[in-house]
């Protein structure tokens, strides 16, 4: 069994973040989203997996993953160089893949409890494809699954306008080797890209058998601004332990699940969790709220955030509430003690600042 986990694409809602990041390592609680999908992975098993990666981002997903070693799998990168679908990127890995069964990854995809029984269930049961399907409220978005009064799969129809179920395709896909030749079958959908949706709804007419099983736990695709965020408060409310290395002052006050990195100074804070902080920050005079990781290498002062991701190495002062935000690398926020209301910006491209 062999694993696909797609980290091209252009990232074009996480814009400017994917300017200069892949989608797939933007980080969630201060770790990669493709490092929770690679540990998935080795639990269900497996070990041989292949990456699909763009021209534009793939640097940075080797230089992240290297060759797999640090979870123990063997890595081979597919360069993707147009990115021409998910079932587009399942061609462009047909070499990779050769005739074994394989398990793909959508690489922005986070999914509570892991995949290892959905793994098991396809290796005893061994259907043409096994899909994993979550209630949703709103599912336009996504791939839709109608099915019959005895649960089997009748219909899939990607992003409908009206969906006729509340059933969205998650991003978790198993595969018996004959979806290549339903891919050599279908056309590209309306919005240009070879759909793997399409590809699942041809096995279905080509009379396979498509299972699916329905997701009680929490499932998140982290593709625009408000998910990464709700990615980040889910994760950190559910897996984060205090943890706490680095040198607190006894003027300040920790309370709940909080993780302080290696090397970090905190002075006269209030820090209020779940709270992650990665190592090498410094925070004085400050109140950090519940819901924010702030990633290493960032000094804050005298300032207040909440339910927010700070990625790293960013400066942040006199920021009186900052609240429901995603700041980039290397980003500078600053307020100056100067008594003038005026603000002075520097702002790159696709950036969104809202007062
Ligand atoms: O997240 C679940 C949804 O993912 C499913 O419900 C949909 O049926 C499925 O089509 C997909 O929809 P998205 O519009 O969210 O897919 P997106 O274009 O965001 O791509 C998902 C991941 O695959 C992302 O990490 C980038 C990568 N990708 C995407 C394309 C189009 C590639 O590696 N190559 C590609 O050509």
């Amino acid at each position: 069994m062999k694993a696909l986990i797609l980290a091209g694409g252009k990232g074009v809602r996480l814009k400017p973040l994917t300017n200069t990041m892949a989608k797939s390592l933007l980080p969630v609680a201060n770790k990669p989203i493709l490092f929770y999908v690679l540990e998935q992975i080795k639990e269900a098993g497996i070990s041989d997996i292949g990456i699909i990666i763009s021209p534009e981002t793939g640097h940075y997903i080797r230089e992240f993953v290297g060759n797999g070693s640090k979870w123990d799998v063997d890595i081979t990168y597919i360069s993707q160089v147009n990115p021409g679908g998910l079932a587009h990127a399942v061609k462009t890995a047909e070499t990779f893949l050769g005739d074994s069964p394989f398990l793909m990854f959508l690489g922005d995809n986070l999914i509570h409890g892991g995949i290892k029984a959905f793994v098991d269930e396809f290796q005893s049961n061994l259907p043409n494809a096994l899909i994993l399907l979550k209630k949703v409220a709103d599912a336009r978005s996504f791939g839709v699954a109608e099915l019959d009064a005895d649960g089997k799969v009748t219909k899939l129809v990607e992003k409908p306008k009206v969906p006729k179920s509340d059933l969205a395709m998650v991003g978790v896909y198993l595969f018996k080797p004959d979806i290549h030749l339903a891919i050599s079958k279908i056309k590209p959908s309306a919005r240009g890209e070879l759909e793997i949706t399409d590809a699942i709804q041809q096995l279905i007419d080509d009379g396979k058998t498509v299972h699916s099983h329905i997701l009680e736990g929490w499932w998140l695709d982290t593709g625009k601004k408000d998910d990464l965020l709700e990615a980040n408060r889910v994760v950190l409310d559910d897996f984060l332990k205090r943890d706490i290395r680095g040198k607190i002052d006894t003027a300040s006050k920790i309370s709940g699940r909080v993780y302080i990195g290696e090397n970090c100074v905190i002075e006269n804070c209030i820090i209020r969790g779940p709270v992650s902080i990665a190592e090498n920050c410094q925070i004085s005079n400050s109140c950090i709220l519940p819901f924010t990781s702030i990633g290493e290498g960032t000094i804050i002062k005298k300032s207040s955030i909440g339910h927010s991701v700070i990625i790293g190495k960013c400066r942040i002062t006199n920021i009186e509430q900052l609240s429901d935000s995603i700041i980039g690398l290397e980003s500078e926020i600053i307020k100056e003690d100067n008594g003038f209301k005026n603000l002075s910006l520097f702002v790159g491209d696709n950036c969104k600042v809202v007062m």
